[in-house]
């Protein structure tokens, strides 16, 4: 429970300054916990929306981090920050700064092309091209200029496999993707997102088009990736980030209430907001 006294006080982003305080008491666990992306005072406007304010985060390499709160708080804009996909809309400003590996994304040392690559994304509803599923898969190394059938065949194998598909599709990979069902297009995007060997993979509602058994894929799925790769993963549905996060991130009217191990948040939030929010009481 939260008192009206510290309520007045809270920060808008207590748990970050926990994650920090954890790392920097460098223990066992916490020593292993590499940054992928960090984020200090970082604000966006859309016009004079000022829909991300001081959003101070970070997020760790190997761990699958939630972003969880109410529509139209931020969500989305913030995860489409992190690859610069949010600059399509002319409207938009920006400050503060965005650290991925320890380098500024908006410094011009790192173009957009560089951070995309290394920054794939999966959105919410499945957006595979119309054409073979082959072709989806091979289509960014092709951007970058493999054009050897051997070296294609084995990256789409390999990718279609890490996505949990290959045994599905194997047999039909000139088929169009449009034939398959929207939990296994919805894979097909998380195989082309790997083919070109990211380092971070941000998800934006990745299964709230799918029905429940495509879900649970695509959520053993993330368990399996944040092996070899960092998970950012937008959602809705609260079940979900407790059952796949480490982390879990709370937005509310576009700040960060509170940011800490998912069990934190949803066992002993230390916001009320946070509590209200996991329970149900508000969405
Ligand atoms: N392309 C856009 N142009 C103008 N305003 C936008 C655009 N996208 C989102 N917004 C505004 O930014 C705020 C956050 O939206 P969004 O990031 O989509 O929230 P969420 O993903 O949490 O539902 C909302 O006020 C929304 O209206
Ligand atoms: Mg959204």
């Amino acid at each position: 429970m939260v008192n009206i006294m510290e309520a007045n006080t809270i920060t808008k982003n207590p748990g970050t300054a926990v994650l920090e305080d954890r790392a920097q008491a460098g223990t066992q666990e916490t020593a292993e916990r590499i940054p992928v992306f960090k984020t200090n005072n970082f604000n966006l406007w859309y016009g004079d929306n000022h829909a991300l304010q001081d959003i101070n985060l970070r997020f760790n390499q190997n761990e699958v981090s939630a972003i969880i709160g109410p529509s139209g708080c931020g969500k989305s804009t913030f995860v489409k920050a992190l690859n610069r996909m949010v600059e399509l809309v002319p409207i938009v400003r920006t400050e503060g700064e965005i650290l991925y590996r320890d380098q500024d994304i908006f410094n011009r040392k790192m173009t957009v092309e560089e951070l995309r690559t290394k920054v794939g994304m999966v959105f919410q509803k499945p957006n595979p091209f119309p054409k073979s599923i082959y072709d989806n898969v091979a289509y960014g190394p092709r951007v970058h200029g493999i054009r050897k059938k051997k070296v294609l065949d084995e990256v789409v194998e390999k990718s279609l496999r890490d996505a949990a598909i290959w045994d599905e599709v194997k047999d039909r990979l000139n088929e169009n993707a449009y034939g398959l069902s929207g939990g296994q297009q919805q894979r097909i995007c998380i195989a082309r997102a790997l083919a070109t060997e990211p380092d971070v993979i941000l998800m934006d509602e990745p299964t709230s088009a799918l029905d429940p058994i495509s879900t649970t894929k695509v959520e053993d799925l993330m368990h399996e990736l944040k092996k070899n790769y960092s998970i950012i993963v937008v959602t809705h549905n609260m079940q979900q980030a407790a059952r796949v996060s480490d982390t879990t991130a709370f937005f509310y009217q576009g700040y960060v209430v509170e940011h800490d191990d998912t069990k934190v948040i949803f066992g002993n939030p230390r916001d009320q907001r946070t509590e209200d929010y996991v329970s149900g009481r508000f969405g």
